[in-house]
């Protein structure tokens, strides 16, 4: 195995798109970053120097850095940020982990524009996929183009005070055709095939606002794989992918040799506003014709592509359906086996709700001014601790005092009702529209090797959206999904336990629920949190704690060396 090394140069530069000259905190000048291609095995080392003007984390999203919770990049939880003009070295292992992860900021909303693939392919070499060995293989990252600043906007969210939004959609970092500004047309992604090879399109969602369908017109995807984890090969025209997802799908080139658009549509349409735009964005897939016998190379560039017809924006059913149709590879090798004891049972609403705003006692539970809307986990909406260190080098050095940082995350919520139907809300549709809630460092606390199994439900409090349901550090079997509200004694029986498929990211449905399962093997303090960006900044997160063996505190190995320090100035909590 070998050591791979990066050096990633983060700095704020010009981009103009939409006529608009925007500055953009990327990584060595490009928007997404720059992809890591490993080896399943080796050994990864990433110089961050930090030539911004903010404080950076970068997080391994899907890595379970094993033993290896300093690397996990989580601001004041894992570690100091990275301070401007600092620099550190990453460093972790992909032991045990193949397929498409990515890397992202963890800071703010910053991830929006700081984030890039990472690629691990099996040791055995390409011809060991369980699948045909592709011709090429290509990363499509679907992202945003943000016009505005990306602290202003996560500030404004956390406030509710601004209506923060994105410009346009991206597809490797390119608008794509649909976007124009006096007449001159964006430039989209474009996607060179050549008839009759087979690609794999390595999609990462890393969007901060939107769930896309992604479909080429004229052609299907076969899915192979999810999260970094062999699929049961399913064969689809549309991939629904939420922010954090990823997902391997193969592309035959097998149409008629032409030119066909590549279409990324956000869904649930975010903004209730019929007349918000629909920020669509579009590459273009184009055949070669080199097989063009006479004049040699001719790029059929005149041709009009191909539209292909897309659901539509508000029907979550096609999202239902693909991720109710992935199960894992069950012939894999590597396939982990699903725990049949339980250990820990968590029931989890999902949902928004209202708390005073700091300074307000009692305040009119509702969109009042004194009031603010919070994401919360039943009823929780995770307050930042404040730290002077973060709280993993204080479960290292003084474990007693993170347990008075913390409250306990309740196993279940407050109240019990039928979460999905605003009419029978206790108090109402209208009334619980915002449900009075708290905010808290809210963390579990589970032994090293518990089966924990977590329903996550979906709620009607004035959520509109499905969750993708992040957590670091481990990978999680996804049981069963289902619509409208969880009921043990039904739902339970329908739980896959032959082979679920394996996730960091959950997709919990809109108006619905989903049962997973995993081993809390990994000794660290993790986070799991919705990977909406608005989600996560309204507190839509909460700390899963992984105590080892020790008496007290933990066995895991000592801070890295170099690993940077917070300073005494309070502007380097993040914010
Ligand atoms: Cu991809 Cu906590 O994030």
């Amino acid at each position: 195995a070998a050591v791979v090394e990066h050096t990633f140069v983060v700095s704020q530069v010009k981009m103009t798109h939409l006529c608009n000259e925007t500055l953009v905190t990327v990584v060595n000048g490009q928007f997404p970053g720059p992809a890591i291609e490993v080896t399943e095995g080796d050994s990864v080392a990433v110089h961050v120097v930090n030539k911004s003007p903010h404080n950076l984390t970068i997080h391994w999203h899907g890595v379970k850095q094993r033993m290896n919770c300093w690397a996990d990049g989580v601001p004041m939880i894992t570690q100091c940020p990275i301070l401007p003009n600092q620099s550190f070295t990453y460093r972790f292992n992909v032991a045990g982990q193949e397929g498409t992860l990515w890397w992202h900021a963890h800071v703010s909303f910053l991830r929006a524009t700081l984030h890039g693939a990472l690629v691990i392919r099996p040791r055995r070499g390409a011809s060991s996929y369980p699948f045909p060995k592709p011709y090429m293989e290509i990363p499509i990252i679907i992202g945003e183009w943000w016009q505005m600043d990306l602290f202003k906007a996560d500030w404004g969210i956390k406030q509710h005070v601004i209506d923060a939004y994105y410009t346009a959609s991206t597809i490797n970092g390119k608008l794509g055709d649909i976007y124009n500004c006096s007449g001159a047309v964006e430039d989209g992604y474009k996607l060179d095939v050549e008839p009759g090879k087979t690609y794999l399109l390595r999609v990462i969602n890393a969007a901060l606002f939107a769930e896309y369908y992604l479909k080429i017109a004229g052609h299907k995807f076969t899915i192979v794989a999810a999260d970094a984890n062999y699929v049961t090969p399913y064969t689809t025209d549309v991939i629904a992918i939420a922010p954090g997802e990823t997902v391997d799908a193969l592309v035959v080139a097998d149409a008629a040799p032409g030119r066909y658009y590549m279409v990324a549509l956000p869904n649930q349409s975010p903004k209730p506003d019929p007349q918000s735009p629909v920020l669509i964005t579009r590459g273009i897939v184009q055949y070669s014709n080199k097989q063009k016998p006479g004049n040699g190379v001719e790029h059929p560039s005149i041709d009009i592509p191909v539209s292909p017809e897309m659901p539509d924006q508000h029907d979550l059913m096609p999202s239902f359906y693909f991720h109710g149709n992935l199960t894992s590879l069950v012939h894999h090798p590597q396939r982990p086996r699903v725990p049949t004891r339980v250990d820990e049972r968590l029931f989890i609403t999902l949902g928004l709700g209202s708390i005073c705003r700091q300074g307000h006692s009692s305040c009119e539970r509702s969109e009042s001014p004194d009031s603010l809307i919070v994401a919360t986990m039943n009823n929780v909406s995770f307050q930042q601790p404040a730290l002077e260190m973060p709280l993993l080098e204080m479960h290292y050095y003084n474990p007693d005092r993170v347990a008075t940082m913390l409250q306990e995350l309740p196993k279940e919520p407050p109240m019990v009702y039928n979460y999905t139907d605003p009419a029978l809300i206790p108090l109402g549709p209208k009334e619980a529209k915002l449900e009075p809630s708290s905010e808290a460092t809210v963390a579990r606390r589970f032994r090293q090797g518990s089966v924990v199994e977590v329903v996550f439900q979906g709620t009607a409090l004035l959520q509109s959206e499905s969750n993708p349901m992040h957590l670091h550090g481990h990978d999680v079997f996804v049981l069963a999904q289902g619509e409208g509200t969880y009921d043990a004694g039904r739902d339970a029986a329908r739980y896959n336990l032959v082979n679920p498929p394996i996730k960091n990211t959950v997709h919990v449905p809109r108006l619905g629920w989903v049962a997973l399962r995993f081993v809390a093997d990994n000794p660290g303090i993790w986070y799991m949190h919705c990977h909406f960006g608005f989600h996560l900044s309204m507190g839509m997160l909460a700390l899963f704690i992984v105590e080892d063996g020790t008496t007290v505190g933990t066995s895991l190995p000592a801070p890295p060396a170099d690993f940077p320090t917070c300073g005494h100035d309070h502007k380097l909590m993040p914010t």
